[in-house]
Order: C-alpha cells, then structure tokens, then sequence
C-alpha cells in the first residue's frame, strides 16, 4: 500500500513539476511580448468563460489597444499561442516555408475535409495548381453576366422594403451571394433568393457557432472527448444537411454535363482554350473531369472541394457587401459621391443593363470605397497557423507546435499606419495615400502562397452589386444600427442583423 501511494505522490509531483517548468518556459517568452495575467491551470482561456460571441470578438480585438501590437496568450494546459499584428511579425509568419494552420482549422474540417483551405504538403499544391485557372481573370467575363443577372434579381426582391421601415439587408445578401456561387464556379442555378429559409444557409450559420463555442472551451484540446459537447450530435445532423447540399449540387451538375456529352455538344478537353473561351467550363466541370496521375477525383475529393468554395464563395462576400451598405448607410457624403461616379461614368439607363468589366474598371472611387471597407471590416479577420519548425520573433526563438493568430482585424485598424482607424475614409486608398504604406499593412486576402484564391472573383461580385444597389436605392441607417455589434466566427458578421432603409431613385 505504502509502495503504491510514494508511486502516485511521485508520479503527481513529476507531472506537477514539468507543468511548472513549461509553465516557465511560456512566461519567459511572454516576457519579450507582453499579454495578459493568466490562471495556472487555465490559462488565458478564463477571460472568455461565459462570455457571448461578440464579447468574445471584443476582447479578442481589443486585447491589442491593451498590450500593442504583438502578445502572448496562453492557453489552457500552458499552450502558447502567439497574436500578431504588426506587419513585420506578420510577413515573417506568411512567408515561412513549412508552416501549418492552427488547431482552430481542424474543427472545420468534419464539414470542409481537406479541401484547399485545410490541406498542406503536396495535396495542397497540387489542387491550388488544378483550380487556379478557374479563378483566372480571363474568367472573369463568365461571372459577370451571372452577377449581373443575380444582382438585378437582388434589386427587385428589395422593391418591398423601398420607401418603408428598417430591414435587415444581411440575409437578402446571403441568400444572393450563394446564387451567384453556385451558378458561377458550380455551374447549377438553386433559386436560393426565392428560398428565405435555406436550410443551407441556415446550417452554414449554425456550424460556424460550434465552431467558435469549440475554439473557445476547455475541452478543446481533447479532440476524442467532443461526445462531452452539448451540441455534438447536432453538429452531426447539421453536416449531413451541408453535404446533402453540396452532394445535390454536384449530382445535378454531373446530369448537365452527361446529357450535354450525350447531346454531343461538348467534347470535354482541359485545354487552355477550352477554358477560357470555347464554353463555360466551370470550377466543378473541372473536378469531375480532371485526371491525376491518371486517376480521377473521388467523390470525396470532389465534395471536399465543392463545400470549401460554396462556402468561402459566399460567405465572405456576403459580409463585404453588407458591411460595405452598412457603411455607406452610415457616411452619407460618401455614399453620395459613389452614387455620382456611378452616374456620370456608366450614365443613368446603363446601371440597368449589363455591367462589363472595362465599365467596373473606371469607377476609380468605387475601388477606394470597396478597399476601405474591406480595412474597416474584413470579412475573415483573424486567421491561424502553426510552427512546424522553431522560429525566431522579437530575438527569441518560438518553439515548434506554438499556435500563430493573424489579427488581420487588429492589423487594419494600426493606428501608426492608419490614423484616426475606426473612420471609414475611402480617401486612405487614393493613388497618393497608397503608396505610403507597406504591403503587409492591408491584407484582407491574407498574403503569401495561401493567399485568397478567389481574390478577383470577390473584388468583381462586390462591385456590381454596389453599383446595382446603388443604382436604384438610396441607403439609410435603420434607428437600431446604433446598437448593432459585430462578433466573428468563420467571418465578420453583425450581431443580429444589419438594418438599413432604402429610399428609391
Ligand atoms: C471579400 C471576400 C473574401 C475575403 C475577404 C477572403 C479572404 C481570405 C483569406 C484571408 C484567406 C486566407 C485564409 C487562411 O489563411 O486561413 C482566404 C483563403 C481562401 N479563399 Fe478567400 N476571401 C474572400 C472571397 C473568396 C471567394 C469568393 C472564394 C471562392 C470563390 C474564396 C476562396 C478561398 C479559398 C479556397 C481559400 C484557401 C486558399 C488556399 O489556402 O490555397 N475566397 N480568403
């Protein structure tokens, strides 16, 4: 007995003592960084218990006003987790060659797999060299015309809210930026504007709530013990619902492409030209076709990649454009001065009509409004990574296996870079302003070669659908957007809604 208990006094004092040491360790790097007092066994993560998403979005923004730009976090179990906002760390951390993304990411991947935003190595590579030309800009001429139509449809389902009380803008936006990926990479329209309660939209929603309560419990370190969560059976059941989605999705793209076969109207070729002009081959039409190493993508390779874009397709652009309306909603002198960029470059009636690309590329102004809104609001604000190797930061070496944050909220809102920050000042991204500034000061698509695939693609959907927007509606902050609050999850949304009012031209 006596032999069994000096084993479980020494065995807990040796646990105890490596804890102390670790626990050590993690201070002294602290100590070149600075960041907030921690619990022992806790860590950092006590300040968030209890607390509601956007309070969490709240502290974890702010903690750098508090501590500056770079800092430390220590999580529960003495887990070192690095937040960094200033461009030179920054750039250091998106440059390195063997780099992986955080812990946060694997919470994704029971719905997005190792699609190309999770996936590393040589799988990555080798599907961001496959999918890339989908993207390309001479693609661009093919999405316009479906963000063209899309954005009109937008138009007329607003009709109802002109001329009356505040409404929420952010679902009509969801619902329309979802239509536009699916017609444009996915190559199948799905009628979600005539569908307020998409379940898929309503899953997306409710996934992304896991996720961040996940990220921010104590438990998250114990992958085989997420049975213990409240929600866990319901993430399960929610998604069966998202891949029943992208699985219709795909089916009903693979009947197109059969019957058109059949019809002997296409005689599939990954060829250069194919791609570009002869048709429309879109993002999905290459992942059912494309052979590696002579094989063809499973049906779980293919579905992976299908929810990562439909997902990251419309989820961020949605929050672009909305928080961009919210903005204009709220600086009217602004607002004004688009509207008549808009008017005088493209004249009244050919707001109406077809947009083409030559047209979007002189609205100079509304470029400056779309990239200062991005500062303002970015639609991903924080992104993750971690060391596979010892770094060296601030003269110190950071171990292996420490979590990185990219505050890219944090790093747009730098007040030694952007003076007066929480001002939306389009005037910030004239030809002048622009150039005082670094390349890691403004990131919104994240930087370096996992930088945002769909970056042009983005840039094109928010631009049509403000000039459309624009065009035919005045926009008004609603009474209640003074109380509005902003919370993240996967990406920048409003707490509840974003209300606004619109007033026709
Ligand atoms: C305003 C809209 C958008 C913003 C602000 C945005 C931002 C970002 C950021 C910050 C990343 C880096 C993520 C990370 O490091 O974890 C990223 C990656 C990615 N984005 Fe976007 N994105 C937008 C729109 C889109 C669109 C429209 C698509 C697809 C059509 C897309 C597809 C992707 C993909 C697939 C990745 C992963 C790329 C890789 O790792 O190779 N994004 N995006």
């Amino acid at each position: 007995m006596l032999l069994i208990l000096s084993l479980i006094f020494a065995t807990v004092g040796y646990v105890l003592f490596n804890y102390h040491r670790a626990r050590q360790r993690v201070l002294n790097i602290r100590s070149h960084f600075g960041g907030p007092d921690v619990h022992y066994f806790f860590g950092n993560l006590q300040m968030f218990f209890g607390k509601s998403i956007p309070e969490i979005f709240e502290i974890v923004s702010g903690i750098h006003d508090i501590h500056g730009e770079d800092l430390v976090i220590i999580g529960p179990f003495n887990e070192l987790i690095l937040d960094l906002s200033s461009s030179k760390n920054v750039e250091k951390v998106l440059l390195a060659k063997s780099i992986r993304k955080s812990f946060a990411y694997d919470f994704i991947e029971p719905w997005l797999g190792k699609g190309l935003l999770i996936s590393t190595g040589e799988k990555w590579f080798q599907r961001r060299k496959i999918i890339t030309p989908t993207f390309h800009f001479k693609m661009l001429e093919n999405f316009l015309e479906v963000f063209n139509s899309e954005a009109d449809i937008l138009v007329s389902k607003l009709k109802r809210h002109a001329g009356k009380v505040e409404f929420d803008i952010y679902d009509y936006i969801t619902l329309y930026a979802l239509d536009s990926i699916c017609a444009t990479s996915m190559g199948v329209q799905i009628h979600a504007q005539d569908d307020p309660q998409n379940e898929y939209v309503i899953a997306v929603k409710q996934m992304s709530t896991f996720i961040i309560r996940r990220i921010f419990s104590v438990l998250r370190n114990f992958p085989s013990l997420f049975f213990l969560y409240p929600y866990a059976k319901e993430q399960k059941q929610v998604i069966l619902k998202l891949h029943n989605f992208t699985n219709s999705v795909i089916d009903s793209r693979r009947k197109i492409l059969e019957q058109e076969k059949a019809d002997n109207k296409v005689a599939f070729d990954i060829s250069e030209e194919d791609m570009y002009s002869k048709r429309k081959l879109t993002f999905l039409d290459l992942l059912l076709n494309v052979t590696i190493e002579g094989q063809p993508l499973s049906r779980e390779d293919i579905r992976e990649e299908v929810d990562t874009f439909m997902f990251e397709g419309h989820d961020t652009t949605t929050s672009g454009i909305s928080f961009t309306m919210w903005n204009l909603a709220k600086y009217q002198d602004v607002q004004q001065r688009l509207y008549e960029e808009v008017i005088r470059v493209l004249g009244k009636d050919q707001t109406t009509k077809q947009l083409t690309n030559m047209q979007i590329q002189q609205l100079e102004y509304l470029d400056m409004v779309v990239k200062e809104s991005l500062r303002l609001m970015p639609p991903v604000p924080f992104i993750g990574r971690s060391l596979v190797e010892d770094m060296e930061i601030n003269g110190i070496t950071i171990p292996a296996g420490t979590t990185i944050t990219i505050k890219i909220y944090n790093i747009h809102r730098n007040p030694k870079v952007w003076p007066e920050p929480k001002k939306f000042d389009p005037e910030r991204f004239s030809k002048s302003n622009e150039s005082t500034r670094g390349p890691y000061d403004y990131i919104p698509f994240s930087a370096g070669s996992r930088n945002c695939i769909g970056q042009r693609y983005a840039m094109m959907e928010l631009k049509v659908t403000l000039i459309k927007l624009l065009a035919n509606y005045k926009v008004l902050p609603g009474e209640s957007m003074a109380n509005m609050k902003v919370k993240t999850d996967l990406v920048l949304r409003p707490d509840t809604v974003i209300p606004i009012k619109l007033l026709e031209r």
